[in-house]
């Protein structure tokens, strides 16, 4: 098989890249291919001529995507659809990276595949708009989306917390929001599989679990032995430009369809830990 990847040189296209195996894998960052040049990902599917193609890029910066929109359309949205069109020229299949941002988080149980997209903010709006685009151009695209990221070779929030925790004893974390952490590479390894399944439609990936940002940070310290304490507080003490949503646990019945499970969040951070101590 011949697997195009956009979004190579970010922290999940970095683990699919490592973790790919036994297939042909072309990874492209934004010097290689900008994907809102439609010219640029055209000639890129041209010479790949990839059975799949893995749309990991995007501008994820969220608050960054609430200060200028019009980015966060070209690149998430339009950007999306010129891949979707270009995997439509070519006979490629196409597995795009979506997110819990598209929902509104006002639900109290966890979000399942059918539920109803109501982005809050510029980011999920963007990519909302780009799940649609993308299956009017490719129906049997599959769209994968996951939450609360964390890896290697990105800026994640455990690396973060670990930075703050070695300079200060006490760190303060939101308590109000609740999602599930997923490690980039049980991900990676996730969407291998599905492509190898020939999945369609819409899937919900992440590590089993759930769990609020505070309680993230203390396992986070407990595992790495750190004497830093975390003090919850509240999105309202810390505001930021784009508004988060209340509670984004995506439900895994979707994925179990396809014989995937999903070790717990918990059981992700040693390997996580293991791999930054050797960094
Ligand atoms: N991070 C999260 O918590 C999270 C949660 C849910 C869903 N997701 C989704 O998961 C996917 C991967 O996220 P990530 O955290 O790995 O992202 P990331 O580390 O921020 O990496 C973004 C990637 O997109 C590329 N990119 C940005 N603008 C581009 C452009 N105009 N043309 C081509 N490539 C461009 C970057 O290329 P360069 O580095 O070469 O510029 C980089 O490879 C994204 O689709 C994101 O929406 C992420």
């Amino acid at each position: 098989m011949q697997v195009l990847i956009f979004g190579a040189t970010g922290m999940l296209g970095k683990a699919l890249t490592q973790w790919w195996s036994g297939d042909e894998v072309i990874g492209l960052g934004s010097a290689d291919t900008d994907i809102r040049a439609p010219e640029q990902v055209r000639s890129a599917v041209k010479q790949a001529q990839p059975d799949w193609i893995v749309l990991a890029a995007a501008y994820t910066d969220v608050d960054g995507c609430e200060i200028n929109p019009t980015l966060a359309a070209s690149v998430n949205t339009q950007g999306a659809i010129n891949v979707a069109n270009a995997a439509a020229e070519a006979g490629a299949r196409m597995l795009f990276v979506s997110t819990d941002y598209v929902f509104d988080g006002r639900k109290a149980s966890p979000y399942e595949t059918n539920d109803l997209r109501k982005p809050i903010n510029t980011y999920g709006k963007s990519k909302a708009d780009a799940e649609v685009g993308i299956v009017g151009i490719l129906p049997d695209c599959c769209i994968v989306r996951t939450s609360w990221l964390f890896g290697p070779g990105g800026k994640c929030f455990p690396d973060t917390i670990l930075k703050l925790a070695a300079s200060r004893s006490e760190i303060e974390v939101v308590n109000d929001q609740r999602g599930c952490p997923t490690y980039t590479f049980d991900l990676a390894d996730a969407i291998i599989k599905l492509c190898r399944s020939s999945a369609r439609g819409i899937l919900h990936c992440t590590n089993s679990g759930e769990c609020s940002w505070d309680e993230f940070a203390s396992e986070i310290l407990r595992q790495a032995l750190s004497k830093t304490q975390v003090r919850p507080t509240t999105s309202e003490r810390f505001v930021r430009p784009a508004e988060r949503p209340k509670y984004s646990v995506l439900s895994p019945s979707s994925l179990t369809a396809y014989g995937i499970s999903m070790r717990s969040w918990q059981q992700t951070l040693s390997d996580y830990l293991q791999q930054r101590s050797t960094a």
